[in-house]
C-alpha cells in the first residue's frame, strides 16, 4: 500500500529525500558496523571461527553496481593488508564465463539487498564448486544470506533511496576491516600497522560528519554543473574506484553522462574529449599520490577541461574546488570524498527537478537476470 504523503515526509524525518536522510545517517550507522568488531587492538569478527582461513590463499569477490564498486576498493585493501591475491568480478559476467574456481579461494559476495539475482547464482555456482563461502549483506535473511557459508552483516538499516549511500559506506568498513582482521590471522601484520589503521577506523564516524559541513558548497556548485553533458570522475588507487562510484551515483539520479576513470589512464584515450565542455572531478588526496594525480589533472586542464578539484590542498588550476579536512589515512580521506560525490550528485538532481529516491528505470533490488 502506498503511503500517504504525510506519513512519507514523517518518514524522511525533515529531509527532502530518503537518500538525503541516509547520507546524513552514515555516521551513525557506521558506529553499528563497527560495534563489537573494532576493539582496543584488534578487530574481532564473532560470525568467523578460528579456522575459516585454513586451505585458502586467495579471494575472489563478485557483486553489482554499487556493491561491486566496494568489492574494488577491498582488492586494494585486501592485497595491501592481508598479502592475499584477490580478484574482483562481476555477477553477471562471472556467471557465464566458465571461470576456473580453486578450492584455495574464498569467494566473497556483497550485496546490500541480499537478493540480486546475478549475485545469488554466482553465489550458488561458487557453493556447488565446493569453494568457502562468505557474505557480506545489509538484509539478515535474504536469499543470499541463507545460502552463504558465513555473513557478516553491514548493518546500515533499512536503505530506501535506489542510489546506494550508507549501504555501500558500511560494505567499505566492514571490507577494510576484514583485510585487517585477515593480515592478523596470517601473520603479514606489526602491531604497529594494525594500531596505525584501527586509530583511522576509529575516526570514521565522526569524518562522516563533518563532511556533512561541505553540503552548502555542493548546493551553490550544482547550479553550474547541472548544465554539464559529460562528466569525467577520476582518481588513482582506492580513489579510482570511489571515482567510478562517483559518477554511477551522478547517472543513477541526474541522468547526465559520467564516466569513473583512473586519472593515469586518460592519457591513452579520453584524453580526447577533453575541451572546456568536459567536466572532470578530479579527488586528489593528499595521503596517496598526490603528486602523481596532480599531474595528470593538469594535463586535463591544459587541454581546457573545466575542473572540479576535490582535495584538502589548493589547487591553482582548478575552476572550482572543494575543499576537504587534513587526514593521516587514505581511508579517512576517502569517506570524506564519497560524501562529497553523494551530495554533489543529489544537489544537482534536485535541481534538475528528478525524483531522487526513485530514479527513472531503475529498481533498488534486481531480482531478475
Ligand atoms: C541495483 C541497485 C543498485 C545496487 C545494485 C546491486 O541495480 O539500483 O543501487 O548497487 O542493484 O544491489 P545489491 O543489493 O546486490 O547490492
Amino acid at each position: 500500500v502506498p503511503l500517504s504523503g504525510d506519513k512519507l515526509t514523517a518518514q524522511k524525518g525533515g529531509y527532502r529525500f530518503f537518500m538525503e536522510k541516509e547520507i546524513y545517517e552514515q555516521y551513525e550507522v557506521m558506529s553499528d558496523t563497527m560495534i563489537g568488531r573494532v576493539l582496543d587492538n584488534e578487530i574481532s569478527f564473532e560470525e568467523i571461527d578460528e579456522n575459516f582461513l585454513d586451505g585458502i590463499s586467495r579471494i575472489k569477490l563478485c557483486a553489482c553496481g554499487t556493491s561491486y564498486h566496494a568489492a574494488l576498493v577491498s582488492s586494494y585493501l585486501f592485497e595491501r593488508l592481508s598479502k592475499l591475491p584477490v580478484q574482483v568480478e562481476i555477477a553477471s559476467e562471472f556467471r557465464y564465463k566458465e571461470p576456473l574456481l580453486t578450492k584455495d579461494t574464498l569467494f566473497i559476495v556483497i550485496s546490500q539487498s541480499g537478493e540480486t539475482a546475478d549475485t545469488l547464482e554466482a553465489l550458488k555456482m561458487a557453493k556447488h564448486a565446493g569453494l568457502k563461502t562468505l557474505a557480506i549483506c545489509n538484509v539478515d535473511n535474504s536469499s543470499i544470506v541463507r545460502l552463504a557459508d558465513t555473513t557478516i552483516l553491514t548493518r546500515a538499516g533499512i536503505e530506501k533511496g535506489v542510489a546506494s549511500t550508507k549501504a555501500f559506506a558500511t560494505q567499505v568498513m566492514v571490507l577494510w576491516m576484514l583485510s585487517l582482521y585477515f593480515g592478523k590471522r596470517c601473520g603479514v601484520l606489526e602491531d604497529s600497522q594494525i594500531n596505525k589503521e584501527l586509530d583511522a577506523i576509529g575516526h570514521v564516524p565522526t569524518v562522516l560528519k563533518n563532511a556533512l559541513d561541505i553540503h552548502e558548497k555542493c548546493k551553490r556548485l550544482s547550479k553550474r554543473y547541472l548544465h554539464g553533458h559529460g562528466f569525467f570522475f577520476i582518481g588513482r588507487d582506492i580513489f579510482y574506484p570511489l571515482a567510478l562510484e562517483g559518477a554511477l551515483k551522478l547517472k543513477e539520479i541526474s541522468y547526465l553522462h559520467a564516466e569513473g576513470y583512473p586519472a593515469g589512464e586518460m592519457k591513452h584515450g579520453p584524453i580526447a574529449l577533453a575541451d572546456a565542455e568536459l567536466f572532470t572531478i578530479a579527488l586528489m588526496p593528499k595521503t596517496l599520490l598526490y603528486d602523481k594525480t596532480k599531474s595528470n589533472v593538469e594535463e586535463l586542464s591544459a587541454r581546457d577541461s573545466t575542473i572540479l578539484a576535490i582535495s584538502p590542498e589548493i589547487f591553482d588550476l582548478a575552476d572550482d574546488f572543494i575543499l576537504t579536512h587534513n587526514h593521516n589515512h587514505p581511508m579517512l580521506e576517502f569517506f570524506e570524498m564519497m560524501v562529497v560525490e553523494q551530495l554533489l550528485a543529489m544537489e544537482i538532481a534536485i535541481r534538475l527537478g528528478n525524483d531522487v529516491d526513485m530514479p527513472r528505470n531503475l529498481a533498488k533490488s534486481v531480482t531478475v537476470e
